[in-house]
């Protein structure tokens, strides 16, 4: 059992604090108010139900997992937490402050970890005093079903904090770990959003129909999606903050964001999570 810390409950750092609170550790999730912190838990509750509902796990499992679960709004309760994964929005200002004050409140054996998807781990690490103990986690969306986990070493990450992160989403969470090296989109992203920004200009191009264009994938590769769909699934937000970082990173055009991706974030049509994205998901 661990004594976990997640910084952040949108969508992924909730649904970390759900898969470890399942796994039976003690879960403390950092939000920035009452309101926020409350959103969190409801979010938890919802996907529990939902797993409930799948028979993924049992009533009396799920109320287990929330009793397991608290809240605080402040970072100042974080100094007895083993572990700490921050999950807070792609804003490199705002990760690199948080490891700073993260960095005040731990523990040095603490180990600390960021779940960024497109920022350096030695850029997050800057203000740590000892960025050895600072390690990403890459988690993927929708959290309690994607086995995956990367593990990414910075220049100065221990080989042994690795490790014990290693060892801790393979074993407690029971997550498939991967290995990757502090470049852009680590393994996943990097093959994945030249995939995604491909078939929305496919779309844009108007060469396909959205519909056809996913049949494609489902029905020809076998994909539980395809590819607009997983946009929806993903947050166009999202998949525009990696392609732009990755095209910062290497600048090659196949991973440019094309225009109809951000006009669809310019509109607000982020997929999901706002109701509508490549489709309608109002309800
Ligand atoms: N807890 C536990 N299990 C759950 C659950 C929950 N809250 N919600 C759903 N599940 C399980 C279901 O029981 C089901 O399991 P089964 O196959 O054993 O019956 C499975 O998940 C599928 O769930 P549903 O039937 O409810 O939903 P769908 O069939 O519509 O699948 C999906 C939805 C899981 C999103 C599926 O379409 C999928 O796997 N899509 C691909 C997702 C993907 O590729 N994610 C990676 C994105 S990249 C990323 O995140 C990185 C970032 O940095 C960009």
């Amino acid at each position: 059992m661990t004594q976990l810390g997640v910084v952040g409950g949108g969508t992924m750092g909730a649904g970390i604090a759900e898969v470890a609170a399942r796994s039976g550790d003690q879960v403390l999730i950092l939000e920035r108010d009452q309101d926020t912190a409350d959103a969190a838990r409801a979010r938890i509750a919802a996907s529990l139900a939902r797993g409930v509902k799948r028979g993924k796990l049992s009533e009396e499992d799920a109320d287990a997992a929330l009793a397991r679960l608290t809240t605080t709004t402040t970072v100042d309760d974080f100094g007895d937490r083993e572990l700490v994964i921050e999950a807070l929005p792609e804003i490199e200002n705002l990760k690199v402050s948080f490891f700073a004050d993260l960095d005040r409140v731990t523990p040095k054996e603490t180990i600390l970890a960021t779940n960024t998807s497109s920022i350096p781990i030695i850029r997050v690490s800057k203000e740590v005093a000892d960025p050895s103990r600072v390690v990403g986690v890459h988690f993927f969306n929708p959290v309690p079903v994607m086995p995956l986990v990367e593990i990414i070493s910075s220049l100065a990450t221990a080989p042994e904090a690795a490790q014990t992160v290693t060892d801790y989403v393979r074993d407690n969470l029971g997550k498939k770990p991967i290995q990757a090296g502090d470049r852009g989109g680590f393994v996943v992203n990097a093959l994945l959003i030249p995939y995604l920004v491909s078939a929305i200009r496919m779309y844009e191009s108007g060469y396909a129909t959205k519909e056809d264009i996913d049949t494609g994938m489902v029905n020809g590769c076998a994909h539980p999606q395809g590819p607009l769909a997983l946009c929806d699934t993903v947050g166009l937000d999202i998949v525009l903050d990696v392609s732009e970082s990755l095209f910062d990173e290497f600048r090659e055009s196949h991973y440019a964001p094309p225009p109809l991706l951000r006009r669809m974030v310019d509109a607000g049509y982020l997929g999901r999570k706002s109701g509508r994205g490549f489709y309608d998901y109002a309800r």
